[in-house]
């Protein structure tokens, strides 16, 4: 039975654990280029212990950002940063993965922090956001959506493509790709979002048109011997959207194209959502096993998974195969480490490179000053 520490293996990749740093978008890069804060990032958790680490989503265009301060891999000159970091993640035993994306009908927005809303098309920082059909998505995000031609698909999916080449030349080992959390690919595949008429819309099966032949352009550039895998908006929790037995439908299909594994998350295609599952832990873990079930596919899922015996449980249980963490990644960058203290692992600073391990294994001090208290030693209360 494996647990939270047993190696993965996909395809030529092992990662030492079943422990990934999700993406997430930070605002902090320059034309599209990653710098030092995304080294600190990735480096510092791949230090930490994670086994898989990703930086942010990263978009096949510029107008496939969520702000013009996000990542990009749309040119040459991009592919430096993202080397300087998986030599980095490498060097600390993590495998560095590349969630490649387009925020479609979500982008031109400014950093949450900087007021939660989306740029007009005539912003210096806004642009003229593309999508399935001529829906806004509403709300804090009210400007026209342009629908996309065919012509235009067909030179997304040829950036996808180009991107993820670039992505291989970084050193990137792993890529994803993100059908999720209301952006492009999240749309074309909810009824909310796309109401084409044509081979893109309509039907589910044309409705997941647009990822399969996104995987299939991907696949043929990006080596068999890496995993390819993706995050679904596997259920948009509204009546009129995507539901879970759509979702399966479409792994399965994606699954014959190539897919190696499946990360089940939310549409977040419409804010109008019932029930709003958010506080509860572990709430995408039942969906995701249903699908690792049903599809005979490897599943990852995120959401409220940072409690180390959750965690481990839905690994025991062999309900998911890997525990992707957002916000435990951000505010606990040894969260692997801590994981595996409370845990009771054998060796926990195995975790960490070993200029730090042998220090931490053989000067051994007051045993409440290595940084944490030990579990039995807890503030009472
Ligand atoms: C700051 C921040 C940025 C995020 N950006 C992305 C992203 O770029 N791509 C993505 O698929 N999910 C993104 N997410 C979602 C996380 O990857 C993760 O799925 C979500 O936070 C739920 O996991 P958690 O409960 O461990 O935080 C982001 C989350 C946060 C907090």
């Amino acid at each position: 039975m494996p647990d939270l520490f047993s190696p993965f293996i996909l395809k030529d990749v092992t990662l030492r654990n079943r422990i990934a740093m999700s993406p997430m978008t930070q605002h902090r890069a320059v034309d599209g280029c990653v710098g030092d804060f995304h080294l600190m990032m990735v480096g510092s958790r791949a230090a930490g212990g994670f086994g898989l680490v990703f930086p942010e989503q990263v978009a096949i265009t510029p107008d496939g950002r969520t702000s013009v301060h996000c990542a990009g891999l749309w040119n040459d000159g991009q592919i430096e940063g993202f080397a300087r970091l998986t030599r980095l993640a490498k060097d600390m035993g993590a495998v560095p993965g590349i969630q490649l994306g387009h925020t479609g009908r979500k982008g031109s927005e400014c950093a949450p922090w900087l007021g939660r809303r989306q740029l007009p098309p005539d912003d210096p920082e806004g642009w003229q956001v593309r999508g399935p059909s001529a829906l806004p998505y509403g709300g804090v995000r009210p400007y026209p959506v342009q629908p996309l031609s065919h012509e235009e698909i067909t030179d997304l999916q040829r950036a996808y493509a180009d991107a993820a080449r670039r992505a291989l030349d970084a050193g990137f080992e792993w890529l994803d790709l993100h059908f999720a959390h209301g952006y492009l690919g999240a749309s074309f595949f909810s009824p909310i979002a796309n109401v084409r008429t044509d081979r893109y819309g309509g039907s589910l099966e044309n409705r997941l048109r647009f990822h399969l032949e996104v995987i299939d352009a991907v696949r043929a550039v990006w080596p068999e011997r890496l995993p390819l895998t993706m995050r679904l908006g596997a259920d948009d929790l509204n009546p009129d959207g995507v539901t879970l037995e759509d979702s399966i439908v479409a792994v399965r299909r994606m699954k014959a194209h190539g897919l190696d594994l499946a990360d089940l998350s939310i549409g977040f295609n419409t804010d109008e959502m019932s029930p709003k599952p958010f506080a509860e832990l572990a709430f995408m873990v039942e969906r995701a096993a249903r699908v690792r079930r049903e599809v005979g596919i490897p599943v990852a899922t995120s959401w409220n998974l940072g409690q180390p015996q959750v965690a481990d449980r839905v690994i025991r249980d062999e309900a998911i195969d890997l525990v992707m963490l957002g916000k435990p990644a951000l505010s606990n960058p040894h969260w692997p480490l801590w994981a595996a203290r409370e845990l009771a692992h054998a060796d926990p600073f195995v975790l960490l490179p070993e200029d730090w391990a042998w220090w931490l294994r053989n000067s051994r001090g007051h045993p409440d000053c290595e940084g944490w208290p030990t579990p039995s030693r807890r503030a009472p209360g």
